[in-house]
């Protein structure tokens, strides 16, 4: 299944502010690596994968505004744009939703809560898993349920390191899901039991290694190559695995998903 998918060059990308455990001001970033694991991940899309793969100009000042995954949601067309937790990445919106009005996305519309896109919502099948515990407010749940007109799983994220939801748990196909357990209460790894029949468990190590910050078209996975161990349990599931480097981007909390806005 081709995919379309915006992306947003690293050209301004660094560490310039901490608002998360895997961020540290002293420990730069390398541009020369980071741009060459950004430009083979956008090559595993184009070329490999035939991908449409659309680019949004990168902005001087707004270091992190190379994760677009993180400025909206999208949905069967709609979008619901994202209201930052941290002053840092707030002005991002904007940039974002000129560039959805440009090119004809005007089907938009600002969240009223604290609201990451796809940072902590995962959209599986007709459902959304919606996290929150760090950046989103619980709240955006109800305002999804009414925007979008569908099911949210609401589910607590309480380990610090996977602060997004993206980073300890990513969806596979519609009914497969592949997770870090700790990450979420209890309670809510239960509510994801009963939500999603196929789910592949990743310890500790597998989830520090960001191969659960995976993107998927259901029968492709795309994934950090940190941790083998991950990429051979979605094998032995029945996928395709590609595995790349993102380690520049993990300095930041940052993998292969959050570089990848996917639109359709
Ligand atoms: N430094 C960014 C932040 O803390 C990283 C965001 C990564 N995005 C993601 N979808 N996990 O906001």
């Amino acid at each position: 299944m081709t995919k379309t998918i915006l992306m947003c060059e690293p050209t301004h990308f660094g560490i310039e502010y901490e608002i998360n455990s895997w961020m540290h001001t002293d420990n730069s970033v390398d541009s020369v690596i980071a741009t060459k694991q950004w430009q083979d991940l956008y090559g595993i899309y184009t070329r490999k994968l035939g991908w449409n793969v659309k680019l949004i100009d990168p902005v001087k000042g707004l270091p992190d505004m190379v994760f677009a995954t993180d400025c909206c949601l999208i949905k069967d067309g709609k979008i619901l744009l994202s209201s930052f937790r941290y002053p840092q990445r707030q002005p991002e919106t904007a940039h974002f939703e000129k560039w959805f009005h440009e090119n004809g996305y005007t089907n938009t519309k600002l969240s009223e809560h604290l609201f990451e896109g796809g940072g902590d919502n995962l959209v599986c099948g007709n459902k959304i898993l919606a996290g929150h515990g760090f950046r989103s407010d619980p709240a955006a749940a109800t305002e999804m349920r009414e925007y979008f007109d569908c099911e949210v799983v609401s589910l607590k994220i309480v380990d610090p390191n996977f602060y997004h939801l993206d980073t300890s748990l990513t969806v596979l196909s519609d009914d497969t899901v592949a997770y870090y357990p700790a990450a979420i209460d209890e309670a809510s790894q239960k509510r994801l039991k009963l939500t999603i029949p196929n789910i592949i468990e990743a310890t500790h190590e597998e989830a520090k290694g960001f191969g659960l910050n995976a993107v998927s078209n259901g029968k492709t996975i795309v994934a950090s190559n940190e941790s083998e161990s991950l990429l051979n349990k979605y094998r032995a599931a029945g996928f395709e695995v590609i595995g790349t480097s993102i380690l520049e981007f993990r300095k930041s909390g940052g993998g292969a998903k959050c570089l990848t806005l996917e639109m359709s």
